[in-house]
């Protein structure tokens, strides 16, 4: 186990450092950066059927039901179709509206979870065409699903996930412009330029990695807090969730992410100065807002440690800790502000003597109801 490990105290945190090398492998031969074109085989024969389709529906649970929530905001943004995210477990038992028009998107790591399963199995039964994006090759749900595409990610044993989310991300980007270029929603130029992007974030990925010994000292400081809070807003708010998970999966601090509007409607009564909350405050659209919300939780002296934009000293100044990450479009901006939360997580859990890669209650893969 400790050869598998790869030098690593524990699968979490090879894991999270395997992620650069995952997020390329799963880009492998799909995308054409120069020519601005994107090849998802595993759907091409449905391809007519993208450049029409009025609703796309994801279902998932967990953190696949996180990276869903990316997936809504990139589809809607590139290919301007709406997009429900569902908990499969809910969906299933709602008797939910669904018809041969629509696309329905399962997300599962393992391709076994019973509940993702069986909502797909119900969509199946009205006649949806379904998608699948796992990561376990020849599992239960790429099999029950039409097409699929799969994350590439590898075997991910840690409990918590992590290299599968980012993952699972990318895969919903490739699908987010594939069909923007089956509709012609967006421009080659733009797809050019998205593409080069996206290429590149691998390597933004590896200057956020080099933060790691930044964070472990703010874990330190923060990792016997009895309660966190992680604000976002935009494609910032499944951050926050997913922050929020991985922090109460295998620390066991109860943790909430939030809209950071949202804030002032409950939440905002918890803060004070036991209070951690942390912020996804890169500059993009939503930044002068989050800025304020940032300045409402000082003024309640919380803790705030904010993931900021490399080189802004404007939140510097009012935060108590700062994480920096390389600017980025909007669009792929959880690619690299998860990885400052899972490392931030993982040293909270560690110095809290938690079992990281094995917590208790949970499982990998949960394929009863
Ligand atoms: C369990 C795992 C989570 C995972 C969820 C969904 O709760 O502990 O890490 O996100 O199941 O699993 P799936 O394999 O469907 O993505």
């Amino acid at each position: 186990e400790e050869l598998e490990k790869g030098g690593f105290d524990h699968f979490m945190l090879k894991e999270i450092y395997e992620q650069p090398r995952s997020i390329r492998d799963c880009m492998r031969g799909r995308i054409n950066c120069e020519q601005g074109k994107i090849a998802l085989g595993g759907i091409k024969e449905y391809a007519e059927k993208l450049k029409n389709v009025e609703r796309i529906i994801i279902v998932a649970c967990g953190t696949s039901w996180h990276a869903g929530l990316t997936g809504e905001y990139l589809i809607e943004e590139y290919s301007r179709i709406p997009v429900e995210v569902e908990y499969a477990s809910e969906f299933r038992y709602r008797n939910p509206i669904i018809t041969e028009k629509d696309v329905v998107v399962a997300i599962s790591q393992s391709g076994e979870t019973a509940d993702t399963m069986a909502a797909i199995e119900i969509a199946k039964e009205k006649g949806a065409t379904i998608f699948g994006i796992c990561n376990v090759v020849g599992a239960s749900i790429p099999r029950i699903t039409h097409a699929g595409v799969y994350t590439h990610a590898g075997p991910e044993i840690g409990v918590a996930s992590t290299k599968a989310f980012t993952a699972q991300v990318t895969v919903l980007t490739l699908m987010a412009l594939y069909i923007a270029q089956q509709k012609g929603t967006l421009t080659t130029s733009k797809l050019t330029s998205l593409l080069t992007e996206l290429n590149g974030i691998p390597e933004k990925i590896q200057a956020v990695l080099a933060t790691n010994e930044l964070i472990k000292n703010i874990a330190e400081k923060v990792k016997d807090s009895r309660n966190c809070l992680f604000l976002g807003r935009g494609s910032g708010f499944p951050v926050a969730l997913e922050g929020a998970l991985k922090l109460k999966e295998i620390s066991y601090i109860h943790a909430e992410g939030y809209p950071a509007a949202e804030m002032k409607h409950g939440p905002i009564a918890l803060i004070d100065k036991e209070m951690p909350v942390v912020f996804i405050a890169t500059k993009n659209s939503s930044y002068e807002k989050v800025v304020s919300n940032i300045q409402e939780v000082k003024a309640r002296k919380g803790i705030v440690i904010a993931i900021v934009t490399s080189g802004d000293r404007e939140v510097e100044k009012m935060v108590d800790y700062c994480i920096e990450i390389p600017d980025a479009d909007e669009a792929f901006l959880p690619l690299l502000a998860t990885i400052p939360l899972q490392l931030l997580a993982y040293h909270i859990a560690v110095m809290r003597g938690c079992n990281v890669d094995q917590p208790r209650n949970l499982a990998k893969s949960v394929t009863v109801e």
